[in-house]
């Protein structure tokens, strides 16, 4: 892992949302982008060489719509850097954590993801993300 690539939390509305953080670091969001396929609307704020991701869910079945009614507002996970997401998917299992998803997967901001369970991480919802090359093509 190389850096800390951005922080995700769960907010009811990201406009909102997006106004408090304009407040926070003093300049907007970069961008705003939907993952349909996890029924989340994201926008991100850079901070140096991090970033926070806000994401609203767009369906029920959200992960953050079911995250909000059960906790609330708030830190919903960490996002890691990595080079090679399926070596490290690879060693992570082999250390004992749970993948949520087996192969990587497209998120938001031109990355390929994976989760690991939070019971398998003190609690907290991992993310690894490794940039899609500028070359790929479905
Ligand atoms: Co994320």
């Amino acid at each position: 892992m190389t850096k800390i690539e951005h922080i995700g939390i769960a907010v009811k509305d990201l406009s909102a949302a997006n106004e408090v953080y304009r407040k926070l670091f003093g300049y907007e969001h970069y961008k705003t982008e939907e993952v349909a396929s996890e029924g989340v609307m994201t926008s991100f704020f850079k901070c140096g060489e991090n970033k926070i991701e806000l994401l609203e869910g767009t369906t029920e079945n959200s992960a953050i719509t079911k995250f909000i009614e059960k906790r609330g507002e708030g830190m919903h996970h960490v996002a890691f850097a990595v080079d090679d997401i399926r070596s490290e998917m690879k060693r992570l299992e082999e250390e004992g954590f749970i993948l949520l998803n087996k192969e990587p997967k497209r998120g938001a901001d031109n990355k390929w993801v994976a989760f690991l369970h939070p019971k398998t991480a003190n609690g907290v919802l991992v993310e690894l993300c490794q940039d899609i090359d500028p070359g790929f093509t479905e």
